[in-house]
């Protein structure tokens, strides 16, 4: 029989991945959320990821000033201090600019500054009107980076950037940059940005509507101010404080957990995923 193209039996796969491995992000708090069963005795058992799944491409969405940014340069910082070379494609800062807070996130590691030197290759979209507003031109400078630096990691801050002032058009072009990552085996992080407060901690209007349809995974960052009393005791916080949260809102490739953390940023800005609000409240 004439072979049909795209069918095929799912032994006879050639480029199947039989089995999700966690990449660990670095980010204290975070690479436990995710999980996967393996075989034990005659059953199966929960183990932890230790990272967020490989392949995946995340869209790490929430409204400004919630530490997206900072999330993003710190996976990029630990893998780069693990040896891996990471695509960094910048569209809101300038390079120059992104270059500090990427060695400020090293120093606070404790990574050499040469390591990341060496590991962070920068696609400077903020700067470069054509990366920004051509995706085939942002595609061609990304497939050149993936295969000169052996690049297996992306990240890109802000996809919502990429298609300012066409937002009705949000789904299209996440869906192409989505199959481009699919297509070269990258584990991406995807910021956007959330225009509305609304459902602070949903991925709805985040990065576009719909867009969390898309990728593989979404995570959303919040803030709060501790206005009452009930916030008070909910969050175990004084009135006026800010109080950051982190869920992870979906994952369609692995187990994750679904409860709302919350999220600090250090003095030398490193994001970490704190206790859950029913951990908090069991206190
Ligand atoms: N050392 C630090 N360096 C940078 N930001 C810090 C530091 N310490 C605390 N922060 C806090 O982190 C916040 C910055 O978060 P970040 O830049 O990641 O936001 P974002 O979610 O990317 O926002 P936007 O959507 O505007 O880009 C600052 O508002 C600040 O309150
Ligand atoms: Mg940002």
């Amino acid at each position: 029989m004439k072979d049909m193209t795209g069918v095929y039996k799912l032994g006879e796969l050639k480029d199947r991945i039989k089995e999700i491995k966690g990449i660990p992000t670095g980010i204290e708090g975070l690479d436990d959320l995710f999980f996967t069963f393996k075989p034990y005795g005659k059953g199966f058992k929960k183990v932890s990821l230790g990272g967020i799944p490989q392949y995946a491409v995340i869209n790490l969405t929430g409204v400004s000033d919630t530490g997206k940014s900072l999330m993003a340069e710190q996976f990029a910082v630990w893998r780069a201090g693990k040896g891996d070379r990471v695509a960094f494609v910048t569209v809101e800062t300038p390079a120059a600019f992104l270059s500090a807070g990427l060695y400020q996130r090293a120093m606070a590691y404790g990574i050499e500054k040469e390591v990341i030197d060496e590991n962070i290759i920068i696609i400077d979209a903020a700067s470069y009107k054509d990366l920004r507003e051509n995706l085939p031109a942002l595609f061609d400078t990304l497939a050149y980076v993936f295969r000169t630096y052996k690049a297996h990691y992306t990240v890109i801050d802000s996809i919502t950037g990429l298609y300012e002032h066409k937002e009705m058009l949000a789904r299209v072009f996440v869906r192409q940059i989505f199959n481009f990552l699919k297509k070269w085996y990258q584990t991406a992080i995807l910021v956007s940005q959330k225009r509305s407060s609304h459902e602070e901690l949903s991925a709805e209007a985040a990065g576009g509507y719909a867009v969390s349809h898309i990728v593989d995974c979404t995570m959303v960052l919040s803030k709060k101010i501790i206005q009452s009393t009930y916030d008070e005791r909910l969050y175990k916080r004084p009135i006026g404080e800010l109080i950051r949260l982190f869920r992870i809102d979906g994952c369609r490739m692995c187990g994750h957990d679904t409860d709302t953390h919350v999220l600090t940023i250090s003095e030398t800005g490193l994001v970490s995923i704190g206790p859950s609000l029913k951990e908090i409240l069991r206190k």
